[in-house]
């Protein structure tokens, strides 16, 4: 018997604020399947970052259902919750965060090795994907005085180096300049057509046209 093909990331009637009586998500409702790239799009204090948040479990929505693959992970507590992001999700933010007081490399394999896997593979990995991404600073160094698309091109490196099948973008190209988003949207692009799926909030109408779909939030 064939199963059911689930979206990936399935969302039922979330709510979900950050003080009580006051929501920011009101039973909010969508899925996004394998390969899919999803724009979240709103004015400013509409809970974009707030959607991404809660899809991506750094926080727990105070009712309603995410399922994330076969799992439902709506009542995970915090340790259940991180597994779920180390196995599956990637984050890009706006602003890189990366540590300064470690090399580039290590912040770049620090989610592969805290996860378990074998370090030299994820720095052979990182390496790989830092030349692609065209960041031209020595990896040993520590991660100061980068540029922002420099810094921005580390973290893309650190969000995808596991291939996670999820990618949560939170206005990942706000900060930079056309040349260093333009390769950041190719490589969300490209992570979605190899089957991944990608959600990015972004005030950019032209990177949401280019989505699959929209949440538009108000
Ligand atoms: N950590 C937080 N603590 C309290 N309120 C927050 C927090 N983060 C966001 N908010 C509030 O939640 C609402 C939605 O914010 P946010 O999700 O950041 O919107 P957007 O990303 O669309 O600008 C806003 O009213 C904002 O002030
Ligand atoms: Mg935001």
């Amino acid at each position: 018997m064939i199963a059911a093909v689930r979206p990936l990331i399935e969302a039922a009637e979330i709510t979900f604020g950050y003080r009580r009586g006051q929501p920011v998500l009101v039973g909010w409702s969508g899925s996004v399947a394998r390969g899919e790239i999803v724009a979240i799009v709103g004015k400013s204090g509409s809970g974009k970052s707030t959607l991404l948040y809660v899809l991506g479990t750094l926080v727990r929505p105070w009712s309603g259902t995410l399922r994330i693959g076969d799992h439902d992970v709506s009542h995970l507590g915090d340790r259940g919750r991180s597994d779920v992001r180390a196995a599956a999700i990637g984050f890009v933010f706006q602003d890189a965060l990366l540590d300064p007081r470690r090399s580039i490399l290590d912040n770049v394999v620090e989610g592969a090795v805290y996860r378990g896997d074998d370090r030299a593979a994820a720095v052979a990995r990182a390496r790989t994907l830092l030349e692609r991404y065209g960041v031209d600073v020595e990896s040993s160094r520590r991660a100061t005085d980068l540029s922002g698309g420099q810094a921005q091109r580390i973290a893309l490196a650190r969000a995808l180096l596991g291939s996670p099948p999820i990618v949560l973008a939170d206005e990942p190209t706000g900060n930079l300049d056309r040349t260093n988003a333009t390769l950041v949207e190719t490589a969300l692009f490209e992570h979605a057509r190899s089957g991944a799926a990608i959600v990015v909030a972004t005030h950019d109408e032209a990177l949401a046209a280019r989505c699959d779909r929209t949440f538009r939030l108000s």
